[in-house]
C-alpha cells in the first residue's frame, strides 16, 4: 500500500512537469497556451513552427511517463517474491499519476494538456507491444487524414483493446481503458470539431 501511494505521488510529480511549456520558453517560441488550440502538447507547438521543439515535447513528455513507470517497477521489481502476477499495482499506479499530473498540473491551475504522449510513453513501459499497436495505427490515421485528435482517439482506443484481446496484462489493459477514457473526455472538444468538419489538421493553426 505504501509502494502504491509512494509511485501514485511519484508519477503525478514526474507527469505534471510542462515540458510543452518549457521547451517553449527556453526555445524562445509562443506559448503553446497563446496559440491554435491553446493545448500544451506536441501538436500544439508544432502550431509555433517550430518542428524541433515539438519533436522534443513529445519526447519529454512520453519519456516523463516511460521513466515514472520504469522507475517504481525497478523498485518494486527487486523486492518481488517470484511467483508474483506482473506487473505489481505501485507501477500501474505510478503511470496513472503520470496522465493525471500531465492532464491536471498543479503547477498550471490544474490545466494541463490531453495526455496522449503521456499515454504513449507509459504505455509502452507497461507493454511495448501495445505501444506499437498505439504508433502505428496512429501513424496510419495521421498520415491518412492529417488529424493529430482523431489519431490520438483511435491509438488509444485500440491499445486497450488489444490489451484484452490478448489477455496478457489484465491490470494494465484496465488500467488504460480508464486512462483512453480520460484521454477522450480531454478531447470532447476536438471531438465536436471533428463531428463539425472544423478540426484543424497538423501543422496548421
Ligand atoms: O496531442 C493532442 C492532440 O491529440 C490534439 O491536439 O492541439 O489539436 O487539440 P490539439
Amino acid at each position: 500500500c505504501v509502494q502504491i501511494i509512494l509511485g501514485l505521488i511519484f508519477g503525478y510529480v514526474c507527469g505534471s512537469i510542462p515540458f510543452g511549456l518549457i521547451v517553449s520558453f527556453f526555445g524562445g517560441t509562443k506559448d503553446p497556451r497563446s496559440i491554435g488550440s491553446g493545448n500544451i502538447g506536441a501538436t500544439n507547438v508544432l502550431r509555433t513552427g517550430r518542428k524541433d521543439l515539438a519533436a522534443l515535447t513529445l519526447l519529454l513528455d512520453m519519456g516523463k511517463g516511460a521513466f515514472a513507470v520504469a522507475v517504481v517497477a525497478f523498485i518494486v521489481w527487486r523486492r518481488m517474491p517470484p511467483d508474483s502476477v506482473w506487473p505489481p499495482y505501485a507501477p500501474l499506479f505510478a503511470a496513472f499519476g503520470a496522465f493525471i499530473g500531465h492532464v491536471y498540473p498543479i503547477w498550471l491551475g490544474f490545466r494541463g494538456g490531453k495526455g496522449v504522449a503521456t499515454f504513449l510513453g507509459c504505455l509502452l513501459a507497461l507493454s511495448w507491444q501495445a505501444g506499437l499497436v498505439f504508433i502505428g495505427l496512429w501513424l496510419v490515421v495521421a498520415a491518412v487524414t492529417r488529424f493529430s485528435s482523431l489519431a490520438a482517439l483511435l491509438a488509444s482506443a485500440a491499445a486497450p483493446a488489444y490489451l484484452i484481446y490478448t489477455k496478457q496484462q489484465p491490470r494494465t489493459a484496465g488500467l488504460f481503458v480508464l486512462l483512453a477514457l480520460l484521454l477522450w473526455y480531454k478531447h470532447w472538444p476536438n471531438i465536436v470539431r471533428l463531428v463539425k468538419g472544423k478540426e484543424t489538421r497538423i501543422g496548421k493553426s
